[in-house]
């Protein structure tokens, strides 16, 4: 028995594992038919001798102990019928995994504490690694699976979930969310009862549809109550799957969607599948947003804040010419947009969503001297320069097509489907990869870019031959931009696909930002954004203040409502800038200088969704970097009685002096008045907002 390290104790003689989090426990232990079985997972328990493997007795016949054991990685075998995580098919045509536990090792990470329990297959040369990160201080742990094929047959790996997790409660509600384009990320609830909840992605091209996390809660709310979560570090297709098991409990598995998926694992191979970043709090959402942003912000995302951009496609869409964006870019750098970026267009016969994809040479027709001469004007005004790409893409009338029509997925006896008029270049083939490299690689060393928005705009269809292609046309571009990265450090990439397509863990690191939808209707965004604060980082939420009418909700939007909705992530500005009028010139330029000064705490701050206790729909979130802080209140419409709110503010100093600058005054209160009897605060009128900013006083009230 003994403490191995910090945050991994092991009791030897049990064989039981205890993972310390500085205030969870996630414990588990193998058991004499060598059972890796789930034990506990919540609250801090100091003492691994306090855990014991139960001896398991089968209920009946029909309830056999495979069924009823909390196991942490079931695999398909043996009197097992529940959701597994491995699916294998040997060479001889077997088709069940029986493993036994060979041992462990511990690995030390800069961060972090690894586990690593070893299994074999009892006769075949399969070897599978449990792999668990232990962030003591972040309160997260990340699971994930190797598999080794040590044989020298291959192996067909048909379901590979990264892990699975058991939660000792029912009746737990389930969020993620729903959506389509222009409508990503719409939170649902629903209770887990019995029968299964499924979320998935078919698309290939991650989806607005579901995204791949999960959160289980005991009817929490945002600062009580139990929560569950894990987030899968992967784009593209997932699928994750929660049930509450006859014999108690509720289980949860995610991983790679096993629909059409088949890994040939050749001898000699080793494949690990996705992580999962994974979590629990006692004291409700907040606290889970607060982990994942900070881990988020601390391992995952490109250091230094994130420009504010300008970009040119609601302006011009395809009608990009030389002359008018330099004419724009003029004009965003006196309102103090500090990167331009020119949208789809600028290449090719793009004139349209028919043509273009593919050949990635500049349009003479719209840039006769070149993409440099507006590159140059950007850079001379002392702007960073960004470019729009769709590299995975090709439509049918294009050279690309035309020299490489088997480049795109396809069955020799079907006809592709074409979906916004182009095809999905099939990644897996080595040629296809290495033209991708090597033409953005020519377009950064050619050219000085500094921001790549990266498009993907349709699901891939007609696949190939091969079944590991859902997986394997997303690792290709990971690998794509891991290369461009290596040799192009400056530049920073953002993953757009139609909108907030490509949201999730997996891209987050090796992308530097997300477009989060194409609905930039500045009202729907608040529902977006906040839904999107559950799980992932606000520095990497790019927001852009658009016009009026807005082209998908036609709703007429004052401009700081507009401007307070963007100014809450990575704001960015996507208006035909050259028909402001004066006053939304100033307003432009106050509001941009406004957001250059709080960056720093939007950014990376710490991120709170407040509570509304008002009958009228008000909308409050604070952010709060060290002794800074702010407020973004917003109401879209008032009800009847123009009733106030009462914004209570989170996480300050009790005995502390706050300065509160309101748009009409000053206040000074204890931080224990600010958080429980709150302020009042009264919008009038249609698409009302403020921004609150406040202060520690270090002279207290003096
Ligand atoms: C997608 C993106 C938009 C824009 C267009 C260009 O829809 O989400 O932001 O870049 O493509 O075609």
């Amino acid at each position: 028995m003994g403490k191995a390290k910090m945050g991994i104790v092991i009791n030897h003689s049990e064989n039981i594992f205890l993972l310390q989090t500085r205030s969870n426990s996630y414990a588990f232990g193998i058991d004499d038919q060598g059972l890796v079985r789930h034990l506990y997972w919540g609250k801090r328990i100091n003492e691994v001798e306090d855990f014991e493997l139960p001896v398991l007795t089968e209920v009946s016949t029909n309830d056999p102990v495979y069924e009823i054991t909390r196991e942490e990685f079931p695999v398909y075998g043996s009197l097992r019928y529940k959701e597994h995580c491995l699916k294998v098919t040997f060479a001889d045509g077997v088709r069940e995994v029986v493993y036994e536990y060979v041992g462990y090792r511990i690995e030390n990470g800069e961060s972090c504490e690894e586990l690593i329990l070893e299994l074999k297959d009892r006769h075949y040369a399969l070897k599978m690694e449990l792999h668990y990160k232990v962030y003591e201080a972040y309160d997260l742990m990340e699971r994930f699976v190797v598999l080794y094929n040590a044989s020298d047959e291959t192996m067909e790996v048909e379901q590979l979930q990264s892990g699975q997790f058991h939660i000792p409660y029912e009746n737990l509600n389930f969020s993620n969310v729903h959506g389509h384009w222009g409508a990503e990320q719409q939170r649902f609830v629903q209770k887990v009862s019995y029968g299964k909840i499924v979320i998935e992605n078919r698309r290939g091209i991650s989806s607005h549809n579901h995204n791949p996390y999960f959160i289980l809660d005991r009817d929490a709310t945002e600062t009580s109550g139990d929560v569950y979560f894990g987030a899968l570090r992967q784009s593209g297709n997932f699928s994750g799957v929660v049930e509450q098991t006859p014999y108690g409990g509720t289980l949860v598995q995610m991983g790679l969607n096993a629909h059409d998926f088949c890994l040939e694992l050749k001898a000699g191979e080793r494949f690990a599948s996705p992580a999962i970043l994974c979590g629990y709090s006692d004291c409700g959402f907040e606290t889970m947003s607060h982990r994942l942003h900070r881990f988020a912000n601390d391992f995952i995302l490109s250091e230094g804040f994130r420009p504010v951009l300008y970009n040119s496609w609601e302006a011009t869409e395809f009608g990009v010419t030389c002359e008018e964006q330099k004419k724009l870019a003029k004009k965003a750098k006196e309102f103090g947009a500090e990167l331009f970026v020119v949208d789809d267009g600028w290449f090719g016969e793009r004139n349209g969503i028919d043509n273009g994809l593919g050949d990635w040479y500049v349009n003479e027709k719209k840039f006769p001297n070149g993409i440099d001469e507006l590159i140059r004007e950007v850079k001379s005004l002392g702007m960073m320069f960004g470019i729009w790409v769709e590299p995975e893409m090709v439509n049918p009338p294009t050279k690309l097509f035309a020299e490489h029509p088997d480049w795109i997925y396809h069955f020799d006896t079907r006809t592709s489907d074409t979906s916004r008029g182009q095809y999905v270049l099939d990644l897996t083939k080595a040629e296809v990869k290495s033209f991708l490299y090597e033409m953005l690689d020519n377009l950064l060393s050619g050219h000085e870019i500094d921001y790549i928005k990266w498009d993907a705009n349709r699901p891939i269809s007609q696949t190939n031959l091969h079944r590991d292609l859902w997986y394997r046309h997303i690792e290709a571009v990971y690998d794509i931009v891991k290369a461009l990265k290596k040799k192009h450090p400056h530049v920073l990439f953002e993953a757009c696909a139609s909108g907030g397509g490509r949201i999730d863990y997996g891209i987050l690191g090796i992308f530097d930002d997300f477009w989060t939808s194409d609905n930039t209707d500045a009202y729907d965004r608040l529902t977006i954004q906040d839904s999107y604060s559950y799980i992932y980082p606000i520095k990497a939420m790019r927001a852009w203040v658009t016009d009026c009418p807005n082209f998908l909700s036609a709703r007429m939007i004052p401009m700081k409502f507009r401007f307070h909705s963007a100014m809450m992530g990575s704001l960015g500005i996507g208006c035909n800038v050259l028909k402001f009028t004066e006053e939304d010139t100033a307003t432009a330029k106050e509001m941009i200088r406004e957001y250059k000064e709080i960056r720093p705490i939007v950014q990376e701050g710490i991120f709170y969704r407040l509570e509304n206790p008002s009958a009228n729909d008000y909308a409050v979130y604070e952010y709060q970097k060290e002794d800074q802080g702010l407020i973004f209140a917003f109401l879209a419409q008032g009800k009847i009685g123009h009733r106030s709110t009462t914004v209570r503010f989170r996480g300050l100093e009790a005995d502390a002096v706050y300065t509160v600058l309101l748009e009409n005054g000053e206040l000074k209160k204890s931080g224990a008045y600010l958080m429980q009897h709150g302020l009042e605060l009264r919008l009038n009128g249609d698409y009302a907002s403020t921004l609150i900013r406040f202060a520690k006083c270090e002279t207290g009230r003096a």
